[in-house]
């Protein structure tokens, strides 16, 4: 049996620890030894972008990483999102706007949406569509997640987001 290390994370400002095999995804470190199972997984293999969740700053596929890679690093998941109980302005946006149905994909759409809109200093509506093709969906026929994200971005970026 392969030796497992011992890996340490920060997830939404908190230190965890934990143990992982070598080849253990990021992903099933996460959900399976830290029981954070707000993200999720879908295709295993770097298309979905249900497990989408941001790593020292950056969205990452956390199905692309190992855990052991992840070792010292800043993660933020879905479960972060929410702050005493409140949901975060973006996930108020995803209800409002019907953004979600089965909810499988919201998790790394959100996750998306954050690292997309706070990594812009403005966005066209466009440039929403693009970004969020990164993550994929297969109830909502996209234009909720659009005009949500689109929303928000107005919100944070203080402009017009849906022309151009
Ligand atoms: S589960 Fe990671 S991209 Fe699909
Ligand atoms: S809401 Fe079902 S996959 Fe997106």
């Amino acid at each position: 049996m392969t030796k497992k290390r011992n890996v340490t994370v920060t997830v939404n400002g908190e230190a965890h620890s934990g143990e992982a095999e070598p080849r253990t995804l990021l992903a099933d470190f996460l959900r399976d030894e830290l029981r954070l199972t707000g993200t999720h997984v879908g295709c295993e293999h770097g298309v979905c972008g249900a497990c989408t969740v941001i790593v020292d700053g950056f969205a990452a596929r956390s199905c692309l990483m190992f855990a052991v890679q992840a070792d010292g690093a800043e993660i933020n998941t879905i479960e972060g999102l929410a702050e005493n109980g409140n949901m975060h302005p973006l996930q108020k946006l995803f209800s409002e706007h019907r953004a979600l149905q089965c909810g499988f994909c919201t998790p790394g759409m959100l996750m998306t949406a954050i690292d997309l809109v706070h990594s812009h200093d403005s966005l066209t509506e466009e440039e929403v569509r693009i970004g969020m093709s990164a993550a994929l969906c297969r109830c909502t026929g996209y234009e909720g997640i659009v005009n949500a994200v689109a929303e928000y971005a107005r919100q944070v970026h203080g402009k017009d987001a849906g022309n151009g």
